[in-house]
């Protein structure tokens, strides 16, 4: 039976990762249609006796996974760009650890340009049987491992289309991976830096027409243990799909593409196998998070910041008490997920 269950657990964990939470719109032009919640996708919660099952998601309100448009808007004054801190507590482990597969996160996410299909910067908190490595280049295959205790590492999540299978493909880059344990508190970090001089801009075809600056910027994921700098996974994302859209019929090669001028965020305990109470962590968590965009120096425009709220979940157990208050440039986010 166990068996049985693990050979189903694994792709269908494969398959809610990829298509369940993270859609984030396009540009605002775009059909909101095709970006809605997708039907028959499963729920974290399921219909037995406890109240404790699966796991639990916050976000924008209005954002995607609500059929909504809400996303930030991708600022870059010329050296310093959006963006984002997360701290969140470790929590205890929950009291059976069979079936499991546990991602805790804080993500950014974007649309897609060309032949991608998902555009995903989560590091995460993981346990049980997890997408936890990457083949690296240049095909970046995802890798899946067992945890019985709780490891972190910076990692990106995307999808291309294969035009010879027309089979969306799945894809991993992963910073190194570290242990983390009950009670600590990990900080996520995602900034838009400048890179330097971009020696390799394609200048042999005329299918790149982004890559004409000498500085760029490049989207870099770090996770870290407050307190532990030996324990710091950091990952540089050049380029969207790390480069693998470079020479795609119409390529993707550059953060400064359309549609990725606009991004998402959520903050999830996206537990699969989390049947009952035994299966939940024993003890919850808290986040907190800080969205900082660039002073708009010459300008009096405000940054559009929306509110959050719970959008995944039971919201029974966990449960979760959000709060948001924000300035013209930037936006604090509370958390509280409490188990019982
Ligand atoms: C979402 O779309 C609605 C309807 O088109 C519009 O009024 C609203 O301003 C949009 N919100 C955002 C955050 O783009
Ligand atoms: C597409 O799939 C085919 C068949 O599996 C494979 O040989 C090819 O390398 C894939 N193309 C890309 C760009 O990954
Ligand atoms: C690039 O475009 C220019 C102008 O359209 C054309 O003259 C040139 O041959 C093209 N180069 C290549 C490598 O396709
Ligand atoms: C967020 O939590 C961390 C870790 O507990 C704390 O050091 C930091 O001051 C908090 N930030 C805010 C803005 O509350
Ligand atoms: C960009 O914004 C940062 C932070 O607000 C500021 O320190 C920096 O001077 C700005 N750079 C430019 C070129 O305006």
């Amino acid at each position: 039976m166990r068996f049985v269950q693990f050979v189903v657990l694994v792709p269908l964990a494969i398959t809610i990762a990829v298509d369940a939470f993270h859609d984030c719109v396009q540009s605002r032009r775009n059909s909101l249609k095709s970006r809605r919640r997708r039907p028959g996708r499963p729920s974290f919660s399921s219909d037995t006796s406890s109240p404790c099952s699966g796991g639990i998601c916050v976000g924008m309100t209005d954002g995607p996974h609500q059929g909504g448009n809400a996303s930030y808007p991708v600022a870059w004054n010329g050296t310093t760009g959006t963006r984002l801190e997360a701290f969140m507590t470790v929590p205890q482990y929950p009291k059976a650890l069979d079936g499991i597969t546990y991602y805790i996160w804080t993500d950014i996410f974007f649309g897609d340009e060309s032949l991608g299909r998902m555009n995903q910067l989560v590091p995460q908190l993981l346990l049980g049987s997890v997408l936890d490595e990457s083949t690296g280049p240049p095909d970046y295959k995802p890798k899946w491992h067992t945890h019985e205790t709780w490891m972190f590492g910076a990692h990106y999540f995307f999808e291309t289309l294969n035009l010879t299978t027309m089979k969306i493909e799945s894809h991993a880059a992963y910073g190194p991976l570290f242990p983390a344990y009950p009670g600590e508190t990990v900080y996520t970090l995602f900034e838009m830096i400048l890179e330097g001089t971009q020696n390799d801009a394609d200048t042999t075809s005329n299918k790149t027409s982004y890559v004409t600056d000498s500085f760029f910027p490049i989207w870099t994921s770090t996770m870290q243990v407050v307190g532990d700098p030996s324990r710091m996974s950091i990952l540089p994302i050049r380029h969207p799909y790390m480069g693998m859209g470079r020479n795609w019929p119409r390529p993707s090669y550059s953060w400064f593409e359309p549609n990725f001028q606009h991004l998402c965020l959520n903050s999830c305990w996206e537990l699969y196998g989390a049947i009952d109470a035994e299966h939940v962590p024993t003890s919850g968590a808290v986040y907190n998070l800080t969205i900082t965009q660039p002073k708009q120096e010459h300008s009096h425009a405000y940054y559009d910041f929306t509110t959050w709220e719970q959008d995944e979940g039971n919201g029974i157990c966990p449960s979760c008490r959000v709060e948001e208050h924000h300035s013209r440039d930037t936006q604090q986010v509370n958390i509280e997920i409490q188990v019982v």
